[in-house]
């Protein structure tokens, strides 16, 4: 995601934490010491080595950890961005580091490793770029036979039945061993759909019942998966338009495919260069009977493009409502990513900023936004009540005048309109966070929240945990690395 394009809102630095405590105390040699030519925030995007991180304690540099906060937190990012002095085109591009950060009895122990998708194993061989990807050329000679050729499973992961899955958006699922971190190969839901694309944002039900989207071009296909990971349903809509889909939403009797008036109408790569913005189509959005997937209609929205939803709910009158982090226009372009992969980023100054926005859907008849006007983006929420009607969305905001990246995590309460934030400072890059419900809890409130902060001041990755309930109080607890590890992109907790 092109974090550059913000305008800056964080200002100082949120109470609870005390600057020795904020600075941490990395020991041991950092891996990704920024070159003497790059700037400090280049960490971000340096590349890892080829085989990744071997499982290492963190330490815990701050606050005291939570007695009952025990799982795993497995994230997934773009770790490989440079071959010599080549540099990948595109963040979305990069090979997907998969991170594996094991939490129990106060401790935490971070590992990573590389998915082994046919694009990595080709490009680790010739020691530099060859697939064509979504804001790469290619090599010309790179054979494509299948989507799963150019499948660089850097976007996110997921646990099914026992088995750890690297998601990308256009092709399969890679499985992965959860402990080890071993590739296992391309994940297939039936014999006849192997490289059927899996979308990166599959939806779960609090039941445990999986629902995901395989987009191509104008034809979407609907996954249902039961909870114990088999297919029980694959069906196919026309969206009626090429458009780009990374994200969707599902409330507990609807799937809501948002089609943003950002379209193709070819399939060339760089695949970026091919989607035209075309504002007067508005935002669609196509609601589907989970029951019956004949069962459609359509609203339709002021024209917005976006990432990420949060999730939606229905309200008793069948209104629907989905949170989402909404952009007046696209802001990520053919070279999404690229000056910070090469370290020449500037601050920017124009005002493609998001808007954390309720798209509110009636029964019939077009949906209207309400914007909070808070710039945001990875909405989380509890996933006990994905689909179900809440009060909170988790995000990051806060853009920097001084790094490509977000400064501050924030709790959004969509019933009083408070926003309760906590900002780390100029020196930190702020990574998704995600709902941890607290055990034998029941409530929002009752959650941690867990995630990463790249630490530009330790040259270190902090993984930090939130009271969801006091998120300006400041971390209940830090783990520092003894080292750092580039931005990624999304996670889920075990
Ligand atoms: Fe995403």
């Amino acid at each position: 995601m092109d974090f550059s394009r913000r305008t800056f809102i964080g200002t100082g630095l949120g109470a609870g934490l005390t600057t020795a405590a904020l600075a941490g105390c990395a020991t041991g040699a950092n891996f990704a010491a920024s070159e003497p030519k790059m700037p400090s925030w280049h960490l971000g995007y340096k590349t890892v080595p080829a085989g990744g991180f071997d499982p290492a304690p963190m330490q815990l540099v701050y606050g005291k950890a939570p007695a009952g906060l025990s799982g795993t937190l497995y994230r997934n990012g773009p770790g490989q961005m440079q071959y010599g002095d080549q540099y990948a085109s595109h963040w979305f591009d990069g090979d997907g580091l998969v991170h594996r950060i094991a939490i129990g009895d106060g401790q935490a122990v971070h590992s990573a490793r590389f998915v082994q998708t046919p694009k990595r194993v080709e490009e680790q061989a010739a020691s530099k770029f060859l697939a064509p990807g979504f804001g790469t050329v290619g090599d010309p000679s790179y054979p494509v036979q299948s989507s799963d050729d150019v499948n660089s499973a850097n976007t996110s992961v997921m646990m099914m039945d026992g088995e750890l899955l690297a998601l990308w958006e256009a092709g399969s699922a890679f499985r992965m061993d959860p402990v080890t971190l071993e590739t296992k190969g391309p994940k297939s839901f039936r014999n006849d759909m192997k490289g059927m694309p899996f979308l990166a944002h599959p939806k779960r039900e609090p039941d445990g019942r999986v629902w995901n989207l395989a987009v191509a071009g104008n034809r979407v296909g609907i996954y249902r998966i039961g909870t114990g990971g088999a297919l029980e349903d694959f069906g196919m809509v026309d969206i009626g338009a090429a458009a780009y889909i990374h994200d969707w939403a599902m409330t507990e009797r609807h799937l809501i495919i948002m089609v943003q008036p950002w379209v193709t109408d070819r399939q060339i790569p760089p695949f970026i260069d091919s989607y035209k913005w075309r504002p007067q189509d508005g935002l669609k959005l196509l609601i589907i009977d989970k029951n019956d997937l004949t069962k459609r209609r359509w609203s339709q929205a002021p024209a917005r493009a976006f990432y990420h939803t949060g999730a939606a709910w229905e309200e008793s009158d069948g209104t629907i409502k989905i949170d989402a982090a909404l952009y007046k226009e696209p802001v990520l372009g053919k070279d999404g990513g690229g000056p910070e992969i090469r370290g020449e980023w500037t601050p920017q100054n124009d005002d493609l900023v998001s808007d954390l926005t309720m798209i509110v859907v009636p029964t019939s008849g077009d949906a209207h936004l309400i914007e909070t006007g808070m710039i945001c983006e990875f909405p989380q929420v509890d996933p006990r009540l994905h689909g179900l009607p809440r009060k909170l969305t988790a995000v990051l905001s806060g853009n920097s005048p001084l790094t490509p990246g977000l400064t501050s995590v924030s709790v959004h309460n969509w019933e009083n309109g408070h926003t309760d934030t906590f900002n780390f400072g100029l020196d930190r890059m702020v990574e998704e966070f995600l709902f941890v419900p607290k055990p034998g809890s029941t409530k929002e409130r009752d959650s941690w929240l867990v995630g990463p902060v790249l630490n530009l001041k330790a040259k270190a990755t902090d993984i930090c945990v939130f009271d969801a309930a006091n998120v300006s109080d400041g971390p209940v607890c830090i783990w520092q690395a003894d080292y750092s590890w580039p931005l990624g992109f999304h996670g889920t907790w075990a």
